[in-house]
């Protein structure tokens, strides 16, 4: 029987769509035994701003996380997100810092690395394809799904074609606004599946409502694999759910490979941490509802959030309409840019600036001006050639906008550094450094005790534990546990290793 697949985005997507990535490794620590029996595709769990998330809010260093799935998770292959030459950040990087990212993630555990632009525009691809083969693990491409007039279901085939030449072993169809629909879908996998020989991936968002009859055409229409959360992560901006989906596909008369009553055990554990997550306010109602008005506008949802309190912020939030009537008319100029990350922003910030300027590119931002020099890459049609013009005008002389120091640069600078400390460092020069300063602290003060019962009673004592910590462990386990001083006889408490 033919299989379509599922990839399980609770780790990377999920947490980042509805609790801004702030899923920390406590949360999920217990679950990745019962995830790793599921029978997955793959478990989407790193990248993506997991990366940043780890060091500026979490205190966690991603590389050990990373490391921390592979260890739980040996039979299922972990996947992460790659902005291409951006890898996690929002810059061009050097190819020797992209190989070295690269080579440094599939020793630490990676398998599969899903590669997108949010340009489409191949060369920024090129480097991550070739060196994740080189290092053996999975290249898959993926296509930032827009709607345009420069869009086009053959466009879209043949920038399939050209990943396919370019080594890809999958292809994913990136829908992250939510706006593929059902008939789209059908006609979009259709054409793809006539014309490319790799297996084919879809991502979506529930946000606007059609991924639920979406994933059914695509199931339908030559999918193998797509991408849901499970239900207690899933719906509103995630994606549809896990175990529904599953269904389907098996009703279809297609199996899923996928075990029913693990999926219900990881989901069980997963409903905790949404409730818990919810009452410490990291989830928001918003982010749970269904927002058709991205069809009309195509605004994605996060880019309209986002908006909206800059408009608040500055206290104009009446120019509102007149921004949003901008919104397309700045993507047009800049030739019709899938609204993602971080084109999405700039066509946002540099619609405001038109409108409180009250003259189109009279202030143009700094991003814009680098993306029109050509910076982030090819636009998907050309960009209004009055616009570039005036863009350009206003650009300083001289000055080249995103030149990154080189690995090798970074490395004659940090000898004291391993290769991940070094990276984390020139992905995030700031935020990386602050954490690297903070972890060295942490590392004294932190660490985990495995409490477990003890055959026999004897005294509690501790192994390899200090005095004190032992006395502060005790009373807590008395208080937590509810348990008598015999009862306590009967732990053995051990270090284990740092966090
Ligand atoms: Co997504």
């Amino acid at each position: 029987m033919r299989k379509i697949q599922l990839t399980e985005t609770v780790l990377r997507d999920a947490n980042q769509s509805l609790m801004s990535t702030r899923m920390s490794i406590d949360s999920f620590r217990e679950i990745l035994g019962e995830m790793d029996k599921v029978g997955y595709y793959s478990v989407e769990c790193w990248g993506g701003a997991t990366f940043d998330s780890c060091i500026r809010y979490l205190d966690e260093d991603p590389w050990e996380r990373l490391a921390f799935f592979r260890k739980h998770m040996p039979n299922t292959k972990l996947q992460m997100l790659l902005r291409g030459q951006n890898l996690l950040g929002y810059k061009h990087y050097p190819d020797d810092v992209v190989r070295r990212f690269i080579a440094t993630a599939v020793d630490t555990g990676i398998d599969i690395i899903r590669i997108f632009d949010a340009l489409n525009d191949l060369d920024n691809l090129r480097v991550s394809v070739d060196e994740t083969l080189r290092r053996g693990a999975h290249a898959s491409c993926a296509i930032s799904y827009t709607v345009s007039p420069v869009h086009s279901v053959e466009k879209y085939v043949d920038i399939a074609k050209a990943m396919e030449d370019m080594g890809a072993q999958s292809i994913c169809i990136k829908d992250m606004a939510g706006i593929l629909s059902p008939t789209a879908c059908g006609e979009l996998f259709t054409a793809l599946r006539e014309n490319v020989k790799l297996p084919l991936l879809l991502h979506s968002h529930c946000s606007t409502g059609y991924a639920y009859m979406t994933y059914l055409k695509a199931i339908e229409s030559g999918a193998d694999v797509l991408d849901t959360a499970i239900s207690a992560f899933s719906g509103g901006v995630s994606q549809p759910p896990t175990e529904t989906v599953e269904r389907v596909i098996r009703e279809s008369g297609f199996t899923s490979g996928c075990d029913a009553l693990a999926m219900t055990r990881v989901n069980d554990h997963f409903k905790n941490v949404f409730s818990q997550a919810r009452d410490k306010g990291l989830i928001s109602d918003k982010a749970l509802g269904t927002n058709p008005f991205t069809l009309t506008s195509q605004i994605p949802g996060g880019m309209y959030s986002n908006l909206l309190s800059q408009l608040k912020e500055q206290n104009i939030l009446d120019k509102l309409d007149e921004i949003l009537q901008e919104v397309p008319r700045v993507r047009k100029d800049l030739g019709y840019p899938p609204l993602v990350t971080p084109i999405s922003q700039m066509v946002g910030t540099q619609s405001v600036m038109n409108v409180l300027c009250g003259e189109a590119y009279g202030r143009v931002i700094e991003s814009v001006r680098d993306y029109v020099k050509g910076d982030y890459g090819k636009a998907p049609s050309p960009i209004d050639p009055e616009v570039a013009r005036k863009v350009l005008a206003t650009a300083k002389e001289g000055k080249s906008g995103l030149q990154q120091p080189t690995f090798a640069q970074a490395r004659q600078e940090h000898p004291e550094l391993d290769d991940r400390d070094l990276l984390t460092l020139l992905l995030f020069p700031q935020v990386g450094e602050q954490f690297l300063t903070k972890r060295e602290e942490l590392r004294k003060t932190r660490f985990r005790y495995k409490v477990t019962p003890r055959e026999e009673l004897t005294e509690l004592r501790g192994e390899e534990t200090d005095p004190d910590i032992l006395a502060l462990l005790t009373g807590i386990l008395a208080y937590y546990l509810d348990l008598e001083p015999e009862g306590l006889k009967l732990l053995k408490i051990q270090k284990e290793e740092t966090v």
